[in-house]
């Protein structure tokens, strides 16, 4: 949550600050702030609430080759021009960027004021330029070095000071890449601002304090100093762009083909861990536990080994007995729940596993051993792509994990994907633009993809939507059923068809608008239906993401109807990196 982004070089820097921000934008955007130093002269800033897009001309004005800049998804104060990021000392010289949360704020700041510091913010960053001041006396790192300890929670930091050459990022428990360039450097909370600019990344870890100047950076560990990779990258600029679709959902929805083919091919040989496991946990959270939730069903189905599946942010405060494998399924690598998680399973000593999509994220440091899945960047605050390339990693480990049974089905999958990409979704969109609430209902592995479809209207439409599993509608959601209230029912050929029949039939005979998603050719289900999407044959593994597909679709075409903020819905985040 929240992006930040550091330049210092011989280009303006407010311009490439504000192109990085508004590629952080998914990760919070409800204000945004850029300040810029040139030698000698006092910090400039410029500060305000709101989309970048609506004011990013007068914050690229600012002169200096030296800039950070950050993108806000407030947690402490209400998102105004005041809370916005950069914040400063009593004197302005100096300028903090953060990304995460300083849980001693409240301590710090009172003692601050007892100390004669002003306060401007409501914001728990604010302490830290004021801290800073207390310490600064023309060294930053120095000043840095003393403030940092006084903190405790977590923080991604960029620092510039009045009378110092240097930006200085420190690191504890929230994501901060450098970017090397030549003659310049950059630092963002993740990757995606820098693609634009260099390939060439510096992760930095927990409690190192990176002193960046346009040549060259070191890294300081525990006051030593410390030497870190530099990473190539394989994302490119391409990636991070809309590539002519009206919305990046729409893109990454139809990126999803070669997304799941590229994951499949990228899952070789298994981790040992997972291997020889004959049980195992998963820890995840939204989109991701979904994702989770499919393996248990096929995992279970196919190879008889149990899995057990937590959220996240429960297992940390009620964690059940664990020995076996535990495998944390995150796309950012950053999810704070997912990472306490699994930061506890190693604490009781078991195996840990991160499937991700970054490479070099939190995770990655996390867990014993890390699969990746091949979406490249999402940008879209909904999580589309990602969940593909999730059930790709995870249905290639029930693969290996049933000898290669399925062998054939995933690396076709692909195509079954591409044939729903251009279903007609105009009269179920049509059931459901008018409603105030809709239910998704499916059974077995369904039920995990009514649950994700539920999610993705509910997060970009922003209609009540519920995902249920369909035996347990009625002991109690019944009641809601009305003509006002559409179901979507999953209702595919095996073992639970008949029983679906019955309960849409159950549903019909309350007055329920019923849109169905099935086989195509299935006349009865059409008969039944109010709106009936019929999906080509395919295995069960292609039917889960044929049906996925077509309620990312239902979801995005909805929300598009309706005139919604698809990429950026309201009072979220992508990354939520506080528990
Ligand atoms: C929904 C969505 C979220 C994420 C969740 C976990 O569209 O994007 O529910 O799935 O915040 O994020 P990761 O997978 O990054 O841990």
């Amino acid at each position: 949550m929240c992006g930040i982004v550091g330049y210092t070089g011989y280009r303006p820097a407010a311009c490439i600050v504000v192109e990085g921000l508004k590629k952080l934008e998914y990760r919070g955007y409800d204000s945004f702030g850029v300040a810029t130093k040139r030698n000698g002269l006092p910090i400039d800033c410029y500060k305000r609430q709101g989309r970048i897009s609506e004011a990013e001309k007068a914050a690229s004005m600012l002169k200096g080759t030296m800039g950070i800049g950050h993108t806000r998804w407030a947690t402490h104060g209400v998102p105004n021009d005041v809370n916005a990021h950069p914040h400063s000392d009593c004197r302005r010289r100096i300028a903090v960027v953060h990304n995460g949360i300083i849980e001693n704020y409240a301590g710090l700041k009172r003692g601050l004021i007892a100390r004669g510091h002003c306060f401007s913010s409501e914001t728990d960053t604010e302490v830290i330029a004021h801290l800073l001041e207390e310490e600064f006396n023309g060294d930053l790192v120095q000043a840095v070095q003393a403030v940092l300890p006084k903190l405790s929670g977590s923080y991604a930091l960029l620092v510039m000071a009045e009378g110092d050459d240097r930006i200085i990022a420190a690191r504890e428990s929230s994501p901060l890449v450098i970017g090397v360039g030549d003659g310049e450097m950059f630092a963002a909370s993740d990757m995606t601002p820098l693609l634009d600019h260099t390939e060439r990344v510096i992760f930095l870890e927990d409690g190192d304090i990176a002193i960046i100047t346009p040549g060259n950076v070191r890294i300081l560990s525990g006051g030593v100093e410390v030497s870190r990779n530099v990473e190539l990258i394989d994302w490119t600029c391409g990636d991070a762009k809309k590539g002519g679709f009206k919305h990046f959902m729409l893109k990454e929805i139809f990126e999803q083909p070669l997304v799941f083919s590229d994951t499949i091919r990228s899952v070789g040989v298994l981790p040992e861990g997972l291997a020889r496991c004959n049980g195992t946990m998963v820890v995840a959270c939204g989109t991701s536990y979904h994702a989770g939730m499919v393996f248990k069903y096929l995992l279970e189905e196919a190879c008889s080994v149990p899995v057990r599946l937590e959220l996240g942010s429960e297992f940390k405060y009620f964690t059940p007995p664990v020995t076996e494998l535990v495998i944390g399924i995150t796309q950012s690598g950053e999810t704070a729940d997912t990472l306490a998680a699994l930061k506890k399973a190693k604490a009781h000593n078991c195996p840990t596993l991160a499937i991700t999509n970054v490479l070099g994220s939190t995770v990655t440091r996390v867990a014993d051993e890390t699969l990746y899945m091949r979406a490249g960047p999402e940008i879209s605050v909904a999580a589309t792509k990602s969940f593909i390339a999730e059930l790709a990693v995870l249905m290639q480990c029930v693969n290996h994990l049933s000898g290669g049974k399925f062998s054939e089905e995933i690396f076709r999958a692909n195509r079954a994907i591409e044939e729903v990409l251009l279903l007609d979704l105009s009269a179920a969109v049509q059931a459901c633009n008018i409603a105030k609430h809709i239910f998704f209902v499916g059974r077995g592995p369904f039920y995990a993809v009514a649950l994700e479809g539920a999610l993705k209207m509910k997060e970009i439409s922003y209609i009540h939507a519920e995902g249920y599993a369909a035996g347990e509608i009625k002991h109690g959601p019944f009641a809601l059923l009305s003509p006002e209230t559409p179901v979507v029912a999953i209702c595919m050929p095996g073992a639970t068809y008949g029983v679906m029949v019955s309960n849409i039939k159950e549903m019909k005979a309350r007055g329920t608008p019923v849109v169905v998603v099935g086989a195509a050719g299935d006349d009865e289900l059409a008969d039944i239906s109010d709106v009936y999407i019929g999906l080509p044959n395919g295995g069960l593994m292609e039917e889960l993401l044929m049906v996925t597909v077509v309620l990312q679709l239902l979801a995005y075409r909805t929300a598009d109807s309706l005139g919604r903020d698809i990429d950026k819905p309201r009072n979220l985040a992508k990354s939520v990196t506080v528990e």
